[in-house]
């Protein structure tokens, strides 16, 4: 390689992307993590994808769950984003949560958008896993700005320019 990890993941973050917090229920305790891979897949059947790093230890939670709703974030969802990237600490403790109407995993309060999914199929990349969920049920709220992440850094839409 002619470049070090460190300049791959510099290139990379000029990719902006949103911000998702990926949730289910275990033992009927909620729990979740933070991701920026989330992707859209195919439109049918309805398919979305992330990508786990293999030391993640809520991934394993997850496909055991077999069903899990990704939660798209708004623009003041920058301090929950980090609190489900935390270790070591109870991420949903004092959070406003609702059950999913088809796997009954957390909805998050203010949410742009919610996905409720079942795990399809994984496949092992790198020192990360892809994995594919196949979408039963969603909403969204047009009137919400994203959460976005760019070059390591949390940003909002100028919502009055255009590209
Ligand atoms: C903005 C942001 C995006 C992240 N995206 C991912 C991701 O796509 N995949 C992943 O495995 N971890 C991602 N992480 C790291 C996880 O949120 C988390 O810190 C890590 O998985 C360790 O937590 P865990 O052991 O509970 O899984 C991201 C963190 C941040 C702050």
């Amino acid at each position: 390689m002619i470049f070090d990890t460190i300049r791959f993941r510099e290139a990379l973050g000029h990719f902006a992307t949103g911000v998702a917090i990926v949730t289910a229920v275990e033992d009927s305790a909620p729990f979740g993590v933070s991701v920026n891979s989330f992707t859209s897949v195919s439109l049918d059947p309805p398919l979305v994808a992330m990508c786990a790093a293999h030391t993640s230890t809520t991934w394993p939670r997850l496909r055991s769950a077999g069903a899990f709703c990704v939660n798209i974030l708004s623009d003041g969802h920058e301090s929950l984003c980090r609190r489900f990237a935390r270790s070591g600490t109870d991420r949903f403790e004092g959070l406003d949560w609702r059950p999913s109407p088809r796997t009954r995993s957390p909805i998050l309060a203010g949410v742009a958008a919610w996905l409720d999914c079942w795990l399809d199929a994984e496949y092992l990349a790198g020192d990360h896993t892809i994995i594919v969920a196949k979408v039963l049920e969603l909403s969204y709220d047009s009137s919400r700005e994203p959460l976005v992440f760019f070059r390591s850094r949390y940003r909002c839409l100028d919502a009055g320019r255009t590209a």
